[in-house]
């Protein structure tokens, strides 16, 4: 089977080793394995025979003149997560190719980390470091709070989506009541995840820490809201690991300003530098780090390569992406 890496320069080093490389080069012909970083300027012959594209980040578009010219393609193996940037509408509308991506393998980091600093927040680690780096006091009192620690605390979850059910199913073996927001999911889905479906409104009130593993598509943008948020206790925590638009980042400033909450943000739009959430001692803000950094990015080429293989054998993948759930992919 022929296929060809569809990324650019200098990827396939980073989303596969050396040995996942050797495997992939077994597996299926990637003629020198140089990757083709532009389609359009590839040449006939380059594309002639091509049955699967490898693709992942910065990869170029499949659309309805590559398309064209490779009458041979029958699946593209996504490296990486989402695969909207990368399959246009006309791959969906040929119908007999299959796409499949590497979102699973994505979420593990994800949730990973999630999961760190929910347990964190659960310690008021924010607040408490804040508070001993201003007075570098120790206040036994704090100790004595009910509402600290991690026996009986209360998780809210927003979103039974990929990360969030990897996050919850991690939550199981702590002693936390996990809540699950969640309109496409049902109570029987939840319970099976650990969780206890309930309504936004039961899970902002109720919850020690509220984190959002929710997709961003048109009807979830502001779905975190400034109501929502009022509705959070104080000294409670809230984490963003999905997508800044998510967010009414403008009510969410004004509690973390206030002191009220404190926040976990992995995800943001750009801050100006006199935002005062940069410097916020309750809230930990960090770069877009929770999904595949550095040997990360081999366990998303391990799902690639185990599609690859699947596909060159003529069995089924294990990760397809749905069409008709595109556009609804994280
Ligand atoms: N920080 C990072 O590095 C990083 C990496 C990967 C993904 N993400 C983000 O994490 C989030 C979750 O990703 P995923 O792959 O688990 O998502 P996903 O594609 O599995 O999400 C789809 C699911 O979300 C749920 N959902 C949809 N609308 C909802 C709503 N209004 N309320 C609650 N739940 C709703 C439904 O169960 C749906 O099936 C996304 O926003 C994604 O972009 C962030």
């Amino acid at each position: 089977m022929k296929a060809l890496l569809a990324m650019p320069e200098g990827l396939p080093g980073r989303m596969f080793d050396a040995a996942q490389l050797a495997r992939l080069a077994e597996l299926v012909d990637i003629g020198s394995g140089h990757p083709v970083p532009d389609l359009a300027a590839a040449s006939d012959q380059e594309l002639a025979d091509v049955e699967m594209l490898v693709t992942g980040w910065g990869a170029p578009r499949v659309d309805a003149a590559a398309l064209a010219r490779m009458p041979r393609l029958r699946a593209i193996v996504h490296t990486a997560g989402t695969v909207r940037f990368v399959v246009s509408e006309a791959v969906w509308e040929q119908g007999d190719i299959v796409v499949t991506s590497s979102t699973e393998a994505n979420a593990v980091p994800v949730a990973e980390f999630a999961l760190a600093h929910i347990l964190l927040a659960g310690k008021r680690s924010l607040a408490r470091q804040a508070r001993y780096r201003a007075d570098h006091a120790v206040h036994p009192g704090a100790a004595a709070d009910p509402g600290l620690g991690n026996y009986g605390g209360v998780v809210g979850l927003i979103g039974a989506s990929r990360i969030g059910a990897l996050v919850a199913e991690h939550l199981r073996r702590f002693d936390l009541e996990v809540l699950i927001t969640d309109p496409f999911a049902s109570a029987e889905q939840i319970t099976a995840l650990g969780g206890q479906k309930v309504e936004p409104e039961e899970l902002y009130a109720r919850s020690d820490v509220v984190s959002l593993h929710a997709p961003d598509v048109p009807s979830t943008r502001g779905m975190v809201s400034r109501r929502l948020l009022a509705l959070m206790r104080d000294g409670t925590t809230f984490v963003n690991t999905a997508r800044p638009a998510l967010v009414d980042l403008d009510a969410l400033r004004e509690e973390l300003v206030s002191g009220r909450l404190a926040a976990v943000l992995d995800v943001h739009d750009d801050l100006a530098d006199d935002d005062p959430l940069w410097r916020l001692a309750t809230v930990s803000i960090t770069p877009h780090i929770a999904g595949s950094q550095g040997n990360e990015l081999h366990r998303m080429g391990e799902h690639a390569l185990e599609e690859v293989r699947r596909l060159a054998a003529g069995d089924p993948p294990r990760f397809p992406v749905d069409p008709a759930r595109r556009g609804m992919e994280a």
